[in-house]
């Protein structure tokens, strides 16, 4: 079985960097209920930044890091609730600002904040049929611009920026994947576009509730299909939603929590592009070594949810 591995990773942020304090002047809420609900304490906002210019840093990080040139690239896929416009998508964006060939597919996936997971898996099948390397898969959000900032209830989670990823097919890798669908209009729901400015609505506590399910359930469906056990994983990379539900995971599955990578408190909420940034802010750091077992694992609107194990 052809392994999925991770090139090259690379990240972008908005300039804007908005606190909790922040918030605090714009709805009834305080630093102490965010920080101690969601473990969120500042989030990046876009002030002129496109969601696609994201992309496209986020992009051109992970190409220049792997050295990989546009021609040898299989396939662009943004994942991306956010994207500039309904067309051009902003993976074509993508296609013409760096150049990448033109006989390659190029598009954008919409599966919440799960679309990072969703995207690896459909980039492994073009992969799988390509006589080309890599492929690109970026998720990249401006949430902020369908974000509600009279509702307390969901403008303190949310944060825009990018992550990307450069992958290629390694021969003899571990690679497992699941990924799952439950349609729900309730929990979470982003409006279409219309006259009005389009929203985000969500119902928290059927979210919360569902997340602490999704999570463990999809870890043990990758252990399973792999063989390993809980303690083979080095990391768990899990979508950046809130504290309290990694925390909880956690403590479930008798995981030391250190083993569980956050950064919510630097981001908040960036949807699909949580778990890229997540993983390129440990590239960074010096976190992930060669042959060390990385679990992603994604939950989110649709309802979806998706994991993704492989070597490092
Ligand atoms: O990426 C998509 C996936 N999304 C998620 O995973 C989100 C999952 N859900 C959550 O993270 C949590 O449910 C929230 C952080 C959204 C909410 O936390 P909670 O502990 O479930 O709070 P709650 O909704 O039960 O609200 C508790 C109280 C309410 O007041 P009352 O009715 O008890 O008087 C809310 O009105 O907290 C109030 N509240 C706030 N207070 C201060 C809600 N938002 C705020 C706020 N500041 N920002």
């Amino acid at each position: 079985m052809k392994g999925l591995k991770i090139v090259s990773t690379g990240r972008a942020l908005p300039a804007k960097v908005v606190t909790n304090d922040d918030m605090s002047k714009l709805v009834e809420t305080s630093d102490e209920w965010i920080t101690t609900r969601t473990g969120i304490r500042t989030r990046h906002f876009c002030e002129g930044e496109t969601q696609a210019a994201l992309a496209e840093q986020a992009a051109r990080r992970a190409l220049e890091q792997g050295k990989v040139e546009p021609k040898d690239l299989c396939a662009c896929i943004v994942a991306t609730v956010t994207p500039d416009h309904s067309a051009p998508t902003s993976a074509c964006l993508l296609q013409q600002r760096l150049g990448l060939p033109e006989d390659i597919p190029c598009f954008d996936m919409n599966v919440g904040c799960t679309g990072f997971i969703y995207a690896l898996q459909v980039a492994r099948g073009f992969l799988l049929q390509s006589g080309r390397p890599y492929a690109l898969v970026i998720g990249a959000e401006s949430l902020s611009r369908i974000t509600d900032f009279t509702d307390r209830g969901t403008c303190v989670l949310f944060g825009d920026g990018a992550g990307a990823v450069v992958v290629t097919l390694e021969e003899g890798g571990i690679y497992a994947c699941t990924l799952g669908a439950r349609g729900d209009a309730e929990a979470i729901l982003i409006e279409g576009p219309g006259p009005e400015r389009p929203y985000i609505h969500m119902d928290g506590q059927k979210v919360f509730r569902f997340a602490v399910e999704a999570v463990p359930h999809c870890i043990h469906v990758l252990l399973e299909e792999t063989g390993l056990s809980l303690e083979d994983i080095d990391w768990f990379v899990p979508h950046q939603a809130n504290k309290r539900i990694i925390d909880h995971v956690a403590k479930k599955l008798k995981v030391p929590n250190e083993k569980f990578y956050q950064n919510m408190m630097r981001y908040g909420n960036t949807s699909a592009a949580s778990i890229p940034i997540a993983l390129d802010e440990m590239a960074e750091q010096g976190l992930l070594k060669k042959g060390q077992k990385i679990l992603c694992v994604g939950f989110g609107a649709g309802l979806t949810w998706g994991g993704a194990l492989l070597e490092w």
